[in-house]
């Protein structure tokens, strides 16, 4: 039998990082959800389509094939209309699109249809927003993981640094707020913490120390 653990919560909590190191010590499949309304994202991006927009986005969707694929070492690869694009969709621009785009009915049908197929019959790790409340309502383990805002702030300008962008702490803080409202006050399928979901706060955690706190508390 198939084991599916949801994993929610908002931008820089950990929940990528928590559900990547998960699904390998398990043996599990890792599906990042976000990943790929970033590639959307990015296709709207780079073909001047505006992605405040809805109609202008809705007209595109057929035109738009995400798939994620597993390379030999069991890394997640995004391709958009059969192009590796895993490098691309790291950036604060890409994320924003994806925000916004993710507002819409019908990219998220498309989305979550596929999701869901991807997690047929496989033991998954699979992390996003709605995926509790949404993508995989009967997970058997739904975590919904926080962190302080200073410390998401925190850790996304440390990410943004390395890569060499020129940014602030204040800027990348006010980023991550105006995301986290959009994604939590949309109309479909907003970022919410289900009934049953286990709350994680990694404030102050190292990824490793998290990991084993799950592994403790629930295999
Ligand atoms: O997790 P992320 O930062 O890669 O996600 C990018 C955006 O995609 C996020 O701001 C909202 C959207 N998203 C969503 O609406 N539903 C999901 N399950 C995953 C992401």
């Amino acid at each position: 039998m198939s084991y599916k653990i949801a994993i929610d919560g908002p931008s820089s909590s950990g929940k990528s990082t928590l559900a990547k190191l998960l699904a390998k010590e398990l043996g599990y499949v890792y599906i990042d959800t976000g990943a790929m309304y970033r590639a959307i994202g990015l296709y709207l991006l780079e073909n001047g389509i505006n992605t405040n927009d809805e109609m202008q986005v809705v007209s595109v969707l057929d035109k738009i094939d995400v798939t994620l694929d597993y390379d030999k070492e069991n890394n997640l690869h995004v391709y958009l209309n059969g192009k590796d694009i895993s490098n691309k969709i790291r950036t604060q621009e890409v994320g924003e699109a994806a925000s916004v785009c993710s507002q819409y009915l019908k990219v998220r049908e498309k989305l979550v249809s596929l999701q869901r197929k991807l997690a047929e019959e496989k033991s998954c790790c699979m992390d996003g927003r709605d995926i509790a409340s949404n993508v995989l309502p009967n997970a058997n383990l739904k975590l919904y993981i926080t962190a302080s805002d200073e410390c998401r702030a925190k850790r996304r300008f440390l990410e943004e640094k390395e890569k060499g962008i020129d940014t602030t702490i204040e800027k990348v803080l006010e980023e991550l707020k105006a995301r986290d409202y959009r994604d939590m006050h949309r109309a479909h399928n907003p970022l919410i913490k289900v009934r049953d979901a286990v709350e994680i706060d990694t404030t102050d955690k190292s990824p490793d120390e998290v990991v084993d706190l799950v592994l403790e508390r629930f295999f």
